[in-house]
């Protein structure tokens, strides 16, 4: 079933978007947001038990997946619409001697069992999916009983400022520091608002959240009852 606020706020499909040189670009912006990766790996971690399964929904190049399998012996999938994505993040798993089942497919409609997962994480995606609400019943559905999710993603009340100050801190050349400035100005029209998040969240079935403020976005925490 389609929801209001959904049918509002529908929006082109922007996987393809995201192949080829977009998504190599991404890639070397991304670079330079380890230190972000390590700590959503470790915020993650925390909530994952001994040797659980592990769901990134649109992981894109793979950095946190791959630093989640760097701490501990975890199971981890991560699904991404975009095929250049899912080489680029299945080279780097490889290279880096860790284990990661990347593979291409659409987080409104996820090639999994329900009840799959002890854990999934989405990081700076949730905006760019045209069906949210739909994504969220498949997080719930491919959930365990009892079992979380987080979604971390930009909060659209961030002014354009604090955006750019944001990029300044992660030391671009003038050149992908201009990229991200656009594109980070672009993707907050996507963004939505913490009422959004909570009124998207409650259309789904997971029903309630708990949201924390970040810097320039938030974490969204739910939990299938
Ligand atoms: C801005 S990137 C974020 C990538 C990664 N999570 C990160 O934090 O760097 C957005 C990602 O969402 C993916 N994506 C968009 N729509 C999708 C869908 N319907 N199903 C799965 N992945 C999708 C894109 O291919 C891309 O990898």
């Amino acid at each position: 079933m389609t929801t209001n606020l959904e049918t509002q706020k529908r929006k082109p499909y922007k996987g393809i978007a995201m192949e080829g040189i977009v998504a190599k670009q991404y890639d070397r912006v991304q670079k330079h947001m380890i230190e972000q990766y390590k700590a959503w790996a470790k915020l993650a971690s925390d909530s994952i038990p001994l040797n659980g399964s592990v769901l990134e929904v649109a992981p894109g190049p793979g950095y946190l997946s791959i630093e989640i399998a760097k701490l501990g012996n975890y199971s981890i999938t991560g699904l991404d619409i975009s095929k250049t994505f899912v080489k680029i993040a299945q080279s780097k798993a490889e290279k880096a001697g860790v284990k990661v089942d990347f593979r291409q497919g659409d987080a409104a409609n996820m090639p999994f069992e329900a009840e799959s997962f002890d854990f999934i994480v989405c990081t700076s995606a949730f905006k760019n999916f045209p069906e949210p609400v739909r994504v969220l019943d498949e997080m719930f559905r491919v959930l365990k009983a009892g079992a979380k999710a987080l979604i971390d993603d930009m909060n659209k009340d961030t002014p354009t400022c604090k955006l750019n100050n944001f990029v300044d801190q992660m030391h671009l050349n003038r050149f992908d520091s201009y990229f991200t400035k656009t594109t980070f100005k672009s993707l907050a029209k996507s963004a939505y608002t913490k009422t959004q998040i909570q009124e998207l969240v409650a259309q789904s079935k997971f029903k309630r959240c708990e949201i924390i403020d970040e810097d320039i976005g938030f974490e969204i925490w739910l939990k299938k009852a």
